[in-house]
């Protein structure tokens, strides 16, 4: 019998609920607090996981407990939210998938997780998977954006970054998707609210990231706190047990969200906590993390035949097979042994300043960036100019606030402080306008104004949805001040937006020379953001969500369905609104760069295509811009005729290529035929014979891209 089965045998019912429980040890809120109890339950071996604890002599001390002190030793699960960085912060992921860059997503994630493993954690509660097409929710922010392709691409690089090829390996974090499922759906973007969406919305668009993290080998998966059309996800059976494990093949660990499984008691579907115990077990939540309802209440549920001793026994065997798999039973103290020597340090900060650069969309420029060298006085206006706390984003880890480069200390480090000048102006979410005055007056002096505004790092995350996507406070008076005063005195302005979403600020895009959008570069910021705009580097991310011009358009996303009625300004009865534009301000993909780049000969290597065949598709770019530049090349497909309405237009692959000046190049993009393959009348993937178009260019908007037609054909007999 091998060592999991003997010790399953072994263990009374507590001890077994102990591993399935997973408690907090307050660390991450309060300090390094493990209450009384909490370490008492450590040594009875009735709690057999924590989160929020870090720190290799902390993590060390109840690992000690658990391992040496309690009846049969077995070290603790340590969990943390590592969503973005943890000590060192990289941009915040909707900010990382704008580079859309697999290769960097990996790398940030192995960083991370290296980072982490060393500060002694054993897991992470990321990557966040969910789609997200409404603005409003906070947590859109925490994920890959609006397309379920991209989202599966980033999953399989963030899986592979966070558990590297070995999980045993002593800087390996077990990875854990969430969440599961359809949580970026929630009505009206408002957290935590009810979901209710067409199953094949759940699989065509939030499941696509969650099969690519299990297909990638993920070690766990966490359900939404929300419901799915009255089933809440932590007692979701069919789409847990059901679709997660037997139908996507996941033998992994299900770890409630915290909380859950007592909330399965507001949802209105459990009487109590043994009830709610018994619903998430037997729908194939392994793990309870801060309800304790499996402790207090599976014993009762027991007793009362609502629960096998069969599955408890299963979901302990699913949790002891992931700790052996981290290789803590050979040896629980083999993260956090070494402490991590100043170089691999130093390196990481570098990757931070490369990783947040690349997440930064330049969404305009009248020519006016990079600034010239020679650019003699900077005056710097907001309240996001100085403020390196704001910088971290939502979901900061383990860093210390102080720790970021402001924007002001990345200029000033780079211009010197005499050259950039600054004034706040006002606060971030304040009422107080006294500031403006001060700020507008540095503006005479200035060759060029960077203004610094957008929302606070709480402003989106968790529990952070807002109505009103423009700028908070008084930020707009200030802006509109600035730019009134500047355009009075010729001078430019340049705009950075930081945001865990799209701002809906048109006003501010139309009047201002140039506009970044730099959502929460991490710890970096402000370095990376004067790379940017110096020109030491040309910006290269391309928005990952759909860019709106007005919050009617909210939920807004370029993978729309066809309409009878398609919008024509000429039609009254077609698909449009009366008091805005149906398109976005900025189409999904948009981003400028300081090149200029023309795609031309877009080739396809064949023209009947069977389902197992591989299409290459090629596209010439030329840069006819002055300075070397990344472009990045979109590939969609569109089934114009299938058994289903098919979107206008789904994100299939995307090339890079960097050219200098009157440099050309060919992208070269790979298509597998059977990612043409849908869902059928029955949600059943078919490959269906037929037409479909080839779509190439800089983002979507149809207009821009180059096309060319395939056509799909049963496999030669
Ligand atoms: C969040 C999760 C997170 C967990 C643990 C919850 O409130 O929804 O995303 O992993 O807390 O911190």
């Amino acid at each position: 019998m091998n060592r999991i089965e003997r010790l399953i045998g072994e263990m009374s019912l507590a001890e077994k609920l102990g591993q399935l429980t997973m408690t907090a040890a307050g660390h991450a809120v309060t300090g390094p607090i493990v209450a009384a109890d909490a370490t008492e339950a450590i040594k009875a071996g009735t709690i057999g996981n924590l989160l929020n604890l870090f720190g290799a002599d902390r993590v060390r001390e109840m690992q000690r407990l658990a391992v040496e002190e309690s009846r049969l030793g077995i070290p603790l699960l340590i969990g943390f939210d590592v969503v973005h960085g943890h000590r060192t912060l990289f941009p915040i992921p909707l900010g990382e998938a704008a580079s859309f860059d697999p290769q960097l997503w990996a790398l940030t994630a192995r960083e991370a997780a290296t980072e982490a493993a060393a500060d002694g954690l054993t897991m992470t509660f990321a990557p966040m998977l969910d789609v997200s097409r409404d603005a409003r929710w906070g947590r859109s922010a925490e994920g890959p954006g609006e397309d379920p392709w991209l989202g599966a691409r980033m999953a399989e690089a963030k899986v592979r970054g966070f558990q590297d090829a070995d999980l045993c390996a002593a800087d390996a974090l077990a990875a854990v998707a969430k969440h599961y499922c359809a949580y970026g759906a929630v009505t009206a973007g408002r957290d935590y609210a009810s979901v209710d969406i067409s199953e094949r919305t759940v699989h065509e668009v939030h499941m696509p990231p969650f099969a690519a993290a299990v297909a990638a080998g993920v070690a766990a998966v966490m359900p939404a706190f929300t419901d799915l059309a009255g089933i809440p996800m932590t007692a979701n059976g069919a789409l847990l047990t059901g679709w997660l494990r037997r139908r996507l093949k996941f033998d992994g660990v299900i770890v409630s969200d915290f909380n859950a499984v007592g909330e399965l008691i507001r949802h209105g579907i459990a009487a109590d906590l043994t009830q709610a115990a018994a619903l998430a077990l037997n729908a194939g939540v392994d793990i309870d993390m801060m309800a304790d309802a499996y402790r207090r209440g599976l014993p009762t549920a027991l007793e009362r035949g609502w629960v096998s001793m069969a599955d408890i026994d299963a979901s302990v065997r699913r949790v002891l097979q992931l700790k052996a798999r981290l290789g803590l039973f050979d040896d629980p103290y083999r993260r956090g042994k070494t402490p991590e020597a100043a170089p691999v340090i130093a390196a990481r900060r570098q990757l931070a300043r490369a990783a947040g650069a690349r997440a930064i969309v330049m969404l305009k420029n009248d020519g006016i960036l990079p600034l010239a060298e020679s650019v003699r006085n900077l005056a710097v206006i907001g309240p996001l100019a100085d403020a390196a706390a704001e910088m971290r984003g939502p979901w900061w880890g383990a860093a210390d606030p102080e720790d970021p480069v402001s924007v002001l200390a990345g200029l000033r480090g780079m211009l010197g402080e005499l050259r950039v000048p600054h004034q706040p102006g006002v606060e971030i979410d304040g009422e107080n306008v006294a500031g403006i005055a001060g700020a507008l007056e540095l503006c005479a002096q200035a060759d060029a104004i960077l203004l610094c505004v957008g929302e606070s790092a709480a402003m989106s995350g968790e529990a952070a949805s807002r109505a009103h996507l423009g700028l908070p406070g008084r930020q707009r008076q200030l802006a509109e001040a600035v730019l009134e005063r500047a355009r009075a005195l010729r001078k430019p302005v340049i705009a950075v937006l930081f945001s865990g979403r799209a701002l809906i600020v048109p006003w501010l895009i139309e009047r201002a020379d140039a506009v970044l959008a730099a959502w929460f570069p991490g710890s970096e910021a402000g370095n990376a953001i004067a790379d940017l705009i110096m020109g030491r580097l040309s910006p290269s991310g391309r928005t990952p969500v759909s860019w709106p011009c007005a919050m009617g358009q909210v939920p807004l996303f370029y993978g729309q369905r066809p309409s009878g009625r398609p919008g024509d300004p000429m039609d009254r009865f077609t698909s449009k609104y009366l008091d805005a534009p149906d398109a976005p301000l900025f189409a999904f993909g948009h981003g400028l760069t300081y090149g200029v780049f023309a795609l031309s000969d877009l080739r396809v290597s064949a023209d009947r295509v069977s389902e197992n065949d591989t299409v290459e598709i090629r596209v010439d770019v030329a840069n006819r811009g002055a300075r070397t530049a990344e472009e990045t090349v979109f590939l969609f497909t569109h089934d114009k005729l299938a058994s289903v309405a098919r979107p206008l237009l789904e994100l299939k692959g995307f090339g890079k290529i960097r050219l200098n000046p009157g440099q050309s190049g060919t992208v070269t993009i790979f298509l597998d035929a059977n990612e043409l393959c849908f869902l059928g009348p029955d949600l059943e993937p078919v490959f269906e014979p037929g037409e479909v178009e080839i779509l190439v260019g800089p983002c979507a908007d149809r207009s821009r891209l180059l096309v060319a037609t395939i056509h799909l054909v049963p496999p030669c007999p």
